[in-house]
């Protein structure tokens, strides 16, 4: 599975990289507002930092403005995957983008149909949003399942890409069940590795190194 970071904060992504186990990026428009600086400028940084995809979304709603979006997003760098609403122009766009050469990230999907209609236009991943079904007492996990099983079932290659992660067990079940990819909060990142049995055989070891004759 390969794990990118869901944000848009420039020390977060550095300190992500230098982890050693980043395959890319994803933003959104509330992720840009929150570091109050410009959008390319974000974008650019982020892209000289990261070698692999990068998300970036449109914010223009008709095919129209999303495909003229999605022309000069993918123009920056050729590591950019343009974000696309699972909307009726957004599919229209993802079917334009697919014939253009231009990856697509289909974004804000909460169903299972959602994610066949996005695999039949084309698109590069489907990101599903699993901590928001989870916060209105769905399931957002059930929803991979189905994609998964949907997109196995007729042999899509559309990457599931797990999005609105929350907590690490959403990463350990997206493994579980196949998923491609899971962007995940840096905080959840850095909360995978830990374990109160690692941290204390750890401390146990270093006490008993001091008791070893030198
Ligand atoms: O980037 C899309 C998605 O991961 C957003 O997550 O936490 O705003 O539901 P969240």
């Amino acid at each position: 599975m390969q794990f990118f970071i869901d944000t848009a904060q420039i020390d977060e992504i550095r300190e992500a990289v230098a982890l050693g186990v980043l395959d890319g990026v994803t933003t959104n428009p509330s992720l840009i507002a929150k570091t109050g600086r410009p959008f390319r400028e974000v974008l650019e940084e982020i892209l000289e930092i990261v070698d692999g995809p990068v998300s970036a979304e449109v914010t223009a709603t008709d095919y129209e403005g999303m495909t003229r979006e999605a022309r000069e997003l993918a123009a920056i760098h050729e590591n950019i995957v343009v974000k696309i609403p699972v909307i009726h122009d957004g599919i229209k766009a993802v079917r334009w983008c697919r014939d253009e050469g231009i990856r697509t990230n289909v974004t804000l999907c909460f169903n299972p149909m959602q994610a066949l209609i996005a695999a039949k236009a084309g698109a590069t991943y489907i990101s599903p949003f699993v901590g928001r079904l989870d916060d209105i007492s769905s399931d957002g996990m059930e929803l991979i399942a189905e994609i998964r099983q949907i997109y196995d079932n007729y042999g899509f290659d559309t990457e599931i890409l797990v999005a609105s992660i929350r907590h690490p067990m959403h990463c350990v079940q997206a493994a579980l069940m196949g998923a491609d990819v899971a962007t995940i909060p840096f905080k959840v990142i850095t909360s995978l590795l830990r374990h109160p049995l690692t941290d204390n055989g750890l401390q146990r070891f270093l006490e008993d190194w001091k008791k070893v004759p030198r």
